[in-house]
């Protein structure tokens, strides 16, 4: 194959995105990890699925960054997931240092690479990733909208049983608890939900959702989800590597929309070959204003506690 994808963290997530992305045959994948043998040994695993899984994908797990070199397009999933109680923002620290070490060496060894961040807190590590690679704003996006969404759509069709494929969702603002569903842009074939689903309902699904990733981390009680996450991630992938011009919710440099300047935060986007090609400025209700530049402010204060 003549295209690289590079995931950085070979943990749950990241071993997840590589097997999504080889079942997708697009690209060659680079599985990069510090731990020893655990990319060389899921790579080795991946690669072996491929003639009954119907790819031709090689799937090289390393531990050394310089085999990033060539990658059109860097996963980031290296980083700590929480535990039951913990927030997002409560990995702030440590995984800021992780993000700053891959950031380091994506700009050293991939300069004109695509860079999809996933690690968490996820518009914080997005902002950490731009500064320092210096990538223009367009190459640097961070995966969370999509997820959120996702869940979103799921939820809606298990509370009216009908076909996921036929959900369409919007949710903006940060991944965390201040994400902000927006109801009035989710529709059934194109149809808005508040004509399917009562408002009492529609609420509760917005709280399930917002609360999506915790839910999980509580079932399962050591980790994080990742296979939704995972698929989100490939999504936004295929979407620049076939230049999809998709629209898509995702955390992108703000510059004054949404009255919102210098930070990362989910908003639509339309997502192609050139990364974010256009940030799209919805019309939102005062109140969905109001959210979206609370979730902001959260994440501005947290940026100081970086430096920023
Ligand atoms: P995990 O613990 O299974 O995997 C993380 C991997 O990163 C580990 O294998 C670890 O060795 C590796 N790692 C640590 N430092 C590294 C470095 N400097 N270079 C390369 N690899 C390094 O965690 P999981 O579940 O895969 O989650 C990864 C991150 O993604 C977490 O921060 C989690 O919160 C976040 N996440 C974000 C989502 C989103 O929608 N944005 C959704 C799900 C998870
Ligand atoms: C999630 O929402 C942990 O951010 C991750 O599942």
């Amino acid at each position: 194959m003549n295209k690289k994808v590079a995931v950085i963290g070979a943990g749950n997530v990241g071993a997840t995105c590589a097997m999504y992305l080889a079942e997708a045959n697009i690209a060659d994948i680079v599985l990069v990890d510090i731990a020893e043998g655990i990319p060389q040994g899921k790579g080795l695993d991946l690669t072996q699925a491929g003639p009954v899984r119907g790819y031709n994908a090689m799937v090289n797990g390393t531990n050394d960054f310089k085999d990033i070199e060539g990658a059109n397009i860097i996963i980031v999933t290296a980083g700590m997931p929480r535990k039951p109680g913990m927030s997002r923002e409560d990995l702030l620290t440590a995984n800021a240092d992780i993000t700053k070490s891959v950031a380091e060496n994506i700009k050293k060894y991939a300069p004109d690479s695509f860079v999809v961040m996933v690690a968490n807190p996820l518009d914080l590590m997005t902002y950490h990733m731009q500064k320092i690679t210096g990538f223009p704003t367009n190459r640097v996006f961070g995966q969370a909208g999509v997820l959120d969404s996702i869940r979103f759509r799921a939820f809606i069709a298990m509370e009216l049983n009908i076909a996921m494929t036929d959900t369409q969702a919007m949710v903006l603002g940060g991944h965390g608890d201040t994400m902000v569903p927006i109801p009035r842009y989710t529709t059934v074939a194109g149809i808005p939900i508040s004509e399917l689903i009562s408002a009492e309902r529609i609420k509760a699904i917005c709280e399930r959702t917002a609360a999506g990733g915790g839910e999980i981390v509580k079932l399962l009680k050591t980790g994080s989800a990742y296979y939704a996450p995972a698929a989100a991630s490939v999504d936004m992938c295929k979407a620049v590597f076939n230049d999809e011009k998709k629209l898509l919710p995702a955390s992108a440099h703000l510059t004054g929309q949404y009255g919102i300047d210098d930070i990362y935060i989910g908003v639509p986007i339309v997502l192609g070959a050139g990364g974010v090609e256009k940030i799209i400025e919805l019309t939102l209700e005062d109140g969905e204003l109001k959210a979206l530049q609370g979730s902001a402010a959260t994440y501005k204060k947290h940026l100081s506690e970086l430096g920023y």
